[in-house]
């Protein structure tokens, strides 16, 4: 699991990314629950839960939050080295990527400000 506190820049670029995205909107249902349908993908808009698993053959991608941290021009995000997939700060990955889908956002709720349950949802 990941859990990550994107800071209002990190929020920003979540913005600019769209375009490069194969599922900006996530529309594909099942990798997230509806309350995470959303631009951060998230309950909290600066706080992304995910499953740190790419969802090409299952690796686990390393986390390039700065901006040209993996390459110039690069936004910030999660990056595969297994075959390359990219994925923003909002776990959506971008086109041209194997991985076919977004990263999984998990079942999840806040029990109260301070504390963030995950795997279930709120009245399981
Ligand atoms: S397992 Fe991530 S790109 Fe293949």
């Amino acid at each position: 699991m990941w859990i990550l506190r994107r800071t209002p820049d990190m929020l920003q670029g979540l913005v600019s990314a769209g375009s490069f995205l194969s599922d900006p909107a996530s529309l594909v249902s099942s990798q997230q629950p509806a309350y995470a349908q959303n631009p951060t993908r998230s309950i909290e808009p600066e706080v992304l839960v995910t499953v740190a698993l790419c969802t090409h053959l299952g690796c686990i991608p390393t986390y390039y939050p700065a901006p040209d941290s993996l390459q110039p021009g690069w936004p910030g995000g999660f990056y595969c080295p297994c075959h390359g997939s990219k994925f923003d700060l909002a776990g959506r990955v971008y086109r041209g990527s194997p991985a076919p889908t977004n990263l999984e956002i998990p079942p999840h709720h806040y029990e109260s400000a301070s504390r963030l349950v995950v795997g279930e949802e709120r009245n399981a």
